[in-house]
């Protein structure tokens, strides 16, 4: 499958590119600049020569151009940036991975983006497309790492069942992440709003603490 990935020139975009391309999948990183985009493929594909990757640059109406597609940029920039290719979105599948939030001094605290969750305004913004939310308490430099393993559970919603489908479906390639159906677009308000909490216990532990649910047996 070919993965697009808006605003993919990011530490995030980069790192789930490199991570989706490192299990086989053809990857587009988008960037406003198309310049940019070569400049971060280029460097990854140098960093990971010993790889087979595809990792492509483009634009963002080149990501957009892929069968699944990624949004990966700041939250206040999500749904404008989808809106401008809203052409090519129509009954695609698109992640939504952004989290709204903002540092006050010491503390990582949750914004409200309107419709309550940048999930729901970026599928408000693209209302042919089929919105999913998840990657969100994924850090980007262990998605970074190749060579590091990634564990944890990630939370999928969306109000399509096939969207909720094919994004688990790419989370359950990569090795020892388990995707998990928490429902409908609302949840995402909720899990975009524990990054910032993530992200305090990580300042007070020094760690990168990711998530695990117990007692759920997917057989
Ligand atoms: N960092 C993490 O560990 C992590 C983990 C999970 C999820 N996330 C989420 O993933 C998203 C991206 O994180 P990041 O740290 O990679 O962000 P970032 O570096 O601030 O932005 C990512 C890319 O978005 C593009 N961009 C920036 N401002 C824009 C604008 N006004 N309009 C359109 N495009 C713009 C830029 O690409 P071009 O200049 O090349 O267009 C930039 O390289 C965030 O919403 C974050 O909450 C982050």
């Amino acid at each position: 499958m070919h993965i697009g990935v808006l605003g993919g020139t990011g530490p995030a975009g980069q790192g789930f590119a490199l991570r989706l391309a490192s299990v086989g999948f053809t990857v587009t990183v988008g960037s406003r600049s198309q310049e940019r985009a070569t400049e971060i493929c280029t460097k990854l594909c140098d960093q990971w020569s010993g790889r087979d990757l595809k990792i492509l640059p483009g634009d963002n109406a080149a990501a957009a151009d892929a069968e699944l597609v990624v949004v990966a940029t700041p939250w206040d920039a999500a749904a404008p940036t989808v809106s401008a290719v809203a052409d090519r979105l129509g009954g695609k599948v698109v992640l939504s991975m952004a989290n709204a939030l903002v540092r006050v001094g010491h503390e990582f605290v949750p914004l409200i983006p309107p419709r309550g969750s940048v999930a729901a305004w970026v599928q408000a913004a693209v209302p042919k497309a089929m919105v999913a939310a998840a990657m969100h308490h994924v850090p980007a430099r262990e998605l970074a790492e190749l060579d590091h393993q990634l564990l944890g559970d990630v939370l999928v919603c969306s109000d399509h069942p096939a969207a909720t489908d094919a994004v688990s479906e790419l989370i359950a390639a990569l090795p020892r992440l388990r995707p998990l159906d928490a429902g409908m677009l609302s949840s995402a308000s909720a899990i975009e709003a524990l990054t910032p909490v993530l992200l305090q216990i990580n300042s007070r532990y020094k760690t990168r603490a990711g998530i695990q649910l117990t007692n759920i047996d997917l057989g």
